[in-house]
């Protein structure tokens, strides 16, 4: 799994949103996160969410513009990106997701990241 961490929102008290793409295409000559496991991601995610009392709004999309380094999921407000991810790696998702959060929700959001320039759409 490849992470863009974004900084956050100084002060940040809110919900984060997670992302999902879970777009299936039919085409085998254009990649899609549906093909390669984004609905196990999905359930996983939801899985562990649930079981980690974690307040997010997880939500799906049909694409993120990032095919080819898919299976991807975006995190609302800050930008924060996850790529090829693979359902064995909910965990370490929702671990840095966790860090990040907390370390907004301290008022450290300023520090946490490097900005990083944003990323050309591609399909
Ligand atoms: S199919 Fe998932 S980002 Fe386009």
């Amino acid at each position: 799994m490849d992470t863009v961490i974004r900084p956050w929102p100084v002060a940040f008290d809110g919900r984060a949103t997670l992302t999902v793409c879970v777009n299936q295409r039919k085409e085998t000559f254009v990649q899609s996160c549906g093909r390669d496991g984004a609905q196990d991601i999905l359930a996983g995610l939801r899985a562990e969410i649930s079981r980690r009392g974690l307040n997010i709004d997880l939500q799906t999309i049909a694409c993120l513009g990032l095919c080819a380094k898919g299976p991807n999921a975006r995190v609302a407000p800050s930008n924060t990106w996850f790529h090829k991810i693979r359902p064995s790696e909910v965990g370490l998702l929702l671990d840095s997701l966790s860090a990040q959060l907390e370390q907004a929700h301290s008022g450290e959001a300023g520090s946490a990241a490097q900005p990083t320039p944003p990323e050309p759409a591609e399909r």
